[in-house]
């Protein structure tokens, strides 16, 4: 059957996806009675209220090509939003880029205070390690250990943090066109990446067929941002959830910035196109990712 993207398909899978995400990690995110209970508290309110979860979907749906066990991808894909949650937590504090707004919620600052909202972060990401490391998780503690270093490279300084650093000092630099595509595949690629592949480490997959979902990982996460950096100037910020026309303010280095609205809309689509022909090799069992690639590129929020 020749492939078609359904929106109102997709979504509900995303939705259904996500709320299974949201699930795992509301378990592995207990609320805590003593004292030091507010630390848990800012972290389920910065975890588990909203979100797309597209990282946990890449996932899930990578994961199932390779016929892994749902219940250990979802621990995978629960402890990878949690690294994406903390980045999100740690990016709006005012030293960075000061928002009081996330998934239309004031941002964990904002509720709690700086503080807080610090720790709540230090919390995701170390317990994001934790649950990779714990039995549940793959049987071959071999994987396990894959799963750690392949999602600490991602989020560290050669990965998601190293790109945070460049965004921070873009404006000071006169970045072109390949080095802006280099601090977008470290601060958002990274991750995106990681979350594609730990599909594919999970089911011991073949070299064939991880470099396959790199590619895809590639240009999903470049397209993923470019659309990020369009709805910052395009989008309305009721649907998108945090505060737009940040970017221009604080002076960021994006490729709206250097392209334009239409070219790198353009860039975008070009992008999804390039993601979706790396799959051919999966057949059908791809679809999910196939759509992924459409939702990124069409999304509002
Ligand atoms: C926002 O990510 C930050 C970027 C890396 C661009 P998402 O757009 O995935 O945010 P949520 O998780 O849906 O809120
Ligand atoms: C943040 O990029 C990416 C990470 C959190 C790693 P942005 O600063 O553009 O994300 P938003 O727009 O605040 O979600
Ligand atoms: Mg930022
Ligand atoms: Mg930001
Ligand atoms: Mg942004």
């Amino acid at each position: 059957m020749v492939y078609q993207y359904n929106e109102t398909a997709f979504k509900t899978r995303l939705d259904q996806e996500a709320e299974f995400t949201t699930r795992a990690m509301g378990t592995l995110l207990p609320v805590d009675e003593g004292p030091e209970g507010r630390l848990m508290d800012a972290v389920r309110y910065s975890a588990l209220m909203g979100g797309k979860r597209v990282r946990p979907y890449l996932t899930l749906n990578t994961a199932a090509l390779f016929n892994v066990d749902p219940k250990c991808a979802l621990r995978v894909a629960a402890a990878i939003e949690m690294v994406h949650c903390y980045s999100l937590v740690h990016d709006d504090l005012p030293a960075m880029d000061d928002d009081d707004l996330r998934r239309g919620q004031p941002t964990c600052h904002i509720k709690y205070d700086e503080a807080t909202a610090i720790l709540a972060g230090d919390a995701l990401l170390t317990r994001a390690f934790e649950v990779l490391s714990e039995d549940g998780t793959h049987q071959d503690a071999n994987v396990r250990i894959e799963l750690v270093k392949e999602l600490s490279k991602a989020a560290g300084p050669f990965g998601m943090v190293g790109g945070q650093m460049l965004d921070l000092i873009a404006h000071e630099h006169d970045l072109d066109m390949s080095e802006v595509a280099r601090l977008q595949r470290m601060k958002t690629g990274a991750l995106i990446n990681i979350a594609c592949v730990s599909g594919a480490i999970l089911g011991k997959a073949q070299d064939s067929s991880l470099h396959k979902l790199h590619g895809y990982a590639h240009d999903l996460g470049l397209a993923f941002q470019i659309v990020d950096d369009l709805l910052d100037v395009t989008g309305d910020e009721e649907d998108v959830g945090k505060r737009i026309g940040k970017d221009e303010e604080q002076g960021k280095a994006t490729f709206v910035s250097l392209m334009g609205v239409d070219h790198a809309r353009d860039q975008a689509q070009l992008l999804r196109d390039q993601a979706i022909e790396q799959l051919e090799v999966f057949g059908e069992k791809a679809d999910p990712l196939r759509d992924m690639a459409h939702f990124v590129v069409n999304r509002v929020s």
